[in-house]
């Protein structure tokens, strides 16, 4: 019985969530493993609509155990804002259902702070975070500054942590980004108050993970973001400040790569992105405004409409050889009924030559010129249809063509949010 991984294949808002909520039942542990509140996954379960940013999206499940890995990095103020509102839904009833890894790092308020004054001062060149302090965070790890749960558990280490902490950001905070400073002691006691809210929820979740596998317990890995927004592996700049992929799993959850059997892409039938970056097949167009109207396209976490365009099929299969997928998940397959030609990007040209593989380079990317291979549409509404063989023919076709260019199996169709609304064609768990 095998442990999945579920990885973003594009820029993120792929319906990870559902994905994931739609596995648990096959799993005993969820865990997260990097980003923060930047994400948002959205479950829709008997038309009821809970969008999670930290916890994991098992947390809707009775009885899973939900873990936030090492790799995360944690507003504490969000998490128990979602650990309220969950337990005041009926979920998360013991404490001992969510475990957070003593080493996953605190989002600090300099670190919102910083995020927010950087991108107004970038003014047109900003990247479009979600102004969450999620860059700065994973900056301070690097650095060797952050401030971790286990360090926050400590008064004294967190007392001196904190104030060498503000020293330094102060003076960046007032002499480059021209923002107010921050107090230490309101810091502080806020701080505290998030401590002892969370102290019974933190623990060494690697070790814990260890002995839950070799006690035979199944563990679905849930990606956040996607590999498109890969710290390496992305459009970098323009991309989030984690490893997005499957080897961020094993890194930030604390496990072996051994221990990742499988891994599911998930993938739209089509395209979008929310944020700055180059984005290849953006339809800047009507039927771009259609996509976005049709699969309601606004970001979970900040509301944004996301820029929506074709299949890039280059994107996909460079991510599909990133993250040693075995399966695709292809999602919102129901948004593109209506459309009499689908096109699905199938190579880029730029300066007169033809690329086939995802470019490095920002420049060649923001100004890759897609090529298309034209499919037939379909007219038919899909939100009912629950067997592969009851798709329209040429939605079939769609959906074959796209597996056979990105090189994976197609494992699952989503036509539409609701958990029944799923084309399973193969259970990772069973493989
Ligand atoms: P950050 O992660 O807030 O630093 O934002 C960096 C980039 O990643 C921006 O383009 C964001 O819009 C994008 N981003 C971050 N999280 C998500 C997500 O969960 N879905 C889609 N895009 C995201």
């Amino acid at each position: 019985m095998a442990n999945v991984a579920i990885i973003g294949a594009q820029w993120g808002d792929e319906g990870k969530g559902k994905v994931v909520d739609l596995f648990t039942h096959e799993a005993d542990i969820i865990v997260r493993f990097q980003g923060g509140n930047n994400a948002g996954h959205t479950l829709v379960v008997d038309g009821k609509k809970t969008v999670l940013h930290l916890v994991p999206s098992g947390a809707l499940h009775p009885d899973k155990l939900c873990i936030i890995g090492n790799g995360v990095v944690v507003d504490p103020e969000v998490l128990i804002a979602e650990i309220e509102a969950l337990k005041a839904q009926g979920h998360l009833v013991h404490s001992e259902l969510l475990r957070i890894s003593e080493q996953a790092h605190v989002i600090m308020p300099y670190h919102k702070a910083i995020d927010l004054a950087r991108e107004r001062l970038r003014g047109k060149g900003k990247i479009g975070t979600t102004g969450r302090g999620i860059g700065p965070a994973y900056e301070d790890k690097v650095a060797r500054v952050g401030i971790r749960f286990v360090d926050l558990l400590e008064e004294d280490t967190f007392r001196d942590k904190l104030r060498k902490n503000i020293e330094e950001k102060n003076i960046y905070l007032k002499a480059i980004l021209k923002e107010k400073a921050l107090h230490f002691d309101k810091i502080h006691d806020k701080y505290v108050d998030y401590r002892d809210k969370l102290k019974d929820y933190v623990t060494n979740t690697g070790l814990l993970l260890d002995q839950e596998m070799r006690a035979g317990k199944r563990v679905l890995f849930e990606g956040a973001q996607g590999t498109l927004l890969d710290v390496d592996h992305g459009t970098y700049p323009y991309v989030t400040s984690s490893s997005t992929i499957t080897g961020g799993a094993c890194s930030g959850a604390g496990v072996g790569p051994q221990n990742i059997q499988q891994v599911i892409g998930i993938s739209k039938a089509y395209t979008t992105r929310v944020g700055s970056g180059p984005f290849p097949t953006e339809l800047n167009g009507p039927d771009g405004e259609t996509l976005r109207r049709e699969g309601a396209e606004f970001g979970a976490t900040t509301g944004r409409s996301r820029r929506c365009g074709w299949f890039d099929a280059i994107g996909v299969r460079h991510a599909v050889r990133m993250n040693g997928m075995t399966g695709i998940a292809l999602t919102k397959l129901d948004v593109l009924t209506g459309f009499k030609k689908i096109p699905i990007c199938t190579a880029y040209r730029y300066d007169g030559n033809l690329i086939t593989e995802f470019p490095a380079s920002s420049k060649v990317m923001q100004k890759a010129d897609p090529v298309y291979e034209e499919m037939d549409g379909w007219s038919e509404p899909l939100d009912n249809v629950r067997n592969f063989s009851d798709l329209p023919k040429s939605a079939q076709k769609y959906v074959r063509r796209i597996e056979k260019i990105i090189g994976t199996e197609i494992i699952l169709v989503s036509v539409g949010p609701g958990r029944e609304q799923t084309i399973l064609l193969k259970n990772p768990f069973e493989e």
